[in-house]
């Protein structure tokens, strides 16, 4: 155990209160996954389809490696790369492990510029200038191509370690528990506006009313993809919260609670979106910029609609946050665990390395770089691509071989019943990795 000492000096001892865990666990959940990434590709993929699928992906594989994340947390009691290790007693581990803990941190760097850009959008929506153009295309591509999404960048990844440098229960989980519960209630006015807009209808048969023949090979992958970053499993974000909550806790109400919260959310953001775009008569396949092309197109032409609009965003700025701080964390746990440092310059040094990787994600999305390509994607693009369909997608592979092979002891750390164990352990060894390794070989092409 030559590395329990250097643990006091990291995260090892702090610690979530019981309720302040699984704020923090949902905060990380909802975020532009839910708000941003899921209604567009909703879209995209034919809509009520791909959420069903969707949704299924979020019960037989989210849940459980969901579980098997905060479980390795808990009884390893370490970082992302840590608890593998004081689990099994081989370094091999701890190498996988770290695979994890740069998924996070790659994440962050193309989610932070997202984030930026909602902050920018809430202030000149509320502030009224968003709508004194008509063309929302042009609108986005002259912020984009322009100096503003680096600022926002700068003060999103500021914002994000100031949090994280307060530390676990200072920081985290005092700014979880006052924002979560004041999303929920935006979450929820803004969705009764929403779903009484003239011609609100169609946009609720588009996202309820499942149409399979419009689903691809690829859109399966993108389901997959979608249901484990928007469970924000996959590279050791859960892990590392789950290593912060107390021997009391039950994981398995936990995964349950922060599971539906997230589902929820999900819901509540599509019964927000396509009823809006369907009331203005927009399309909702429009790609990454349906947020903030079609939404400020729908907002111009409603009654308080700078306000509406302004509240939209600043509910997408505090859900993004709310993540980046979760994806911050696992990146700053191990490097405070691998050097020795204190929690403060850990964060600014982990925060300055990824505002190196977020810069050239910014630019790249329509910006001076934007135009830099290779096979048909921008670096923004690339990065997310890599991160959500292929690292997360084979960070959710180890975290299962992991609690389902390799360590035994699994099941009475997740304290679940007879038959709930059953079925876990279960799904955790013969369904959740099949289905994941042939979706990824499937679709990639390789088989
Ligand atoms: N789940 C968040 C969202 O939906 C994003 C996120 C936070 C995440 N932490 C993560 C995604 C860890 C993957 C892994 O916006």
């Amino acid at each position: 155990m030559g590395h329990s000492k250097k643990q006091h000096k990291g995260s090892a001892g702090e610690r979530f209160s019981s309720a302040g865990f699984i704020l923090a666990a949902i905060g990380s959940a909802v975020g532009l996954g839910n708000m941003w990434k899921f209604p567009y590709i909703t879209g995209q993929n034919g809509g009520a389809a791909f959420f069903l699928i969707f949704l299924a992906f979020l019960a037989i594989i989210g849940l459980p490696v969901l579980l098997a994340e905060l479980t390795i947390g808990r009884g390893g009691r370490g970082d992302a790369a840590a608890s593998f290790r004081n689990l099994s007693n081989r370094p091999f581990w701890h190498s996988i492990g770290l695979l994890l803990v740069l998924g996070s941190f790659f994440i962050l760097t193309f989610y932070s510029v997202v984030a930026g850009w909602t902050i920018h959008y809430a202030v000149q929506s509320l502030g009224g200038e968003l709508y004194r153009s008509a063309d929302y295309g042009a609108v986005f591509e002259r912020f984009t191509g322009g100096a503003m999404p680096v600022v926002w960048l700068v003060v999103v990844l500021a914002g994000t370690c100031w949090i994280v440098m307060r530390g676990v229960s200072g920081g985290i989980e005092k700014f979880n528990n006052v924002v979560i519960p004041g999303l929920f209630i935006l979450l929820l006015l803004l969705m009764g506006y929403a779903l009484t807009l003239p011609g609100a209808g169609a946009g609720i048969r588009f996202f309820l009313k499942p149409e399979f023949s419009e689903l691809t090979v690829q859109s399966v992958l993108m389901a997959l993809g979608q249901a484990f970053f928007s469970l924000s499993v996959g590279s050791g974000a859960m892990m590392t919260y789950g290593s912060y909550t107390d021997q009391r806790q039950s994981l398995g109400g936990a995964a349950i609670a922060i599971g539906s919260g997230n589902a929820l959310y999900a819901l509540m953001a599509g019964l927000i979106i396509f009823p809006t775009t369907f009331s203005f008569g927009i399309e909702p396949a429009s790609g990454p910029g349906l947020v903030f092309i079609a939404l400020p197109a729908a907002f111009s032409s409603m009654p308080f609609g700078s306000l509406f609009g302004g509240l939209f965003f600043v509910l997408l700025a505090i859900a993004a946050l709310t993540s980046a701080v979760s994806l911050l964390e696992v990146p700053v746990a191990y490097a405070m665990n691998r050097w020795g440092r204190t929690r403060g310059k850990t964060a600014v040094a982990v925060t300055a390395a990824c505002f190196a990787v977020a810069l050239p994600c910014a630019l790249s999305a329509g910006g001076v770089w934007s135009g830099v390509k290779a096979g048909g994607r921008t670096i923004f693009e690339w990065v997310d691509f890599i991160t959500s369909n292929i690292m997360l997608p084979a960070g959710g592979l180890i975290i299962t071989v992991f609690a389902g092979y390799v360590w035994d002891q699994a099941g009475k750390e997740a304290g679940l019943t007879a038959v709930w164990y059953r079925l876990w352990i279960v799904t955790l060894r013969y369904i959740a990795p099949v289905l994941i390794l042939l979706i990824f070989l499937y679709s990639t092409g390789i088989i």
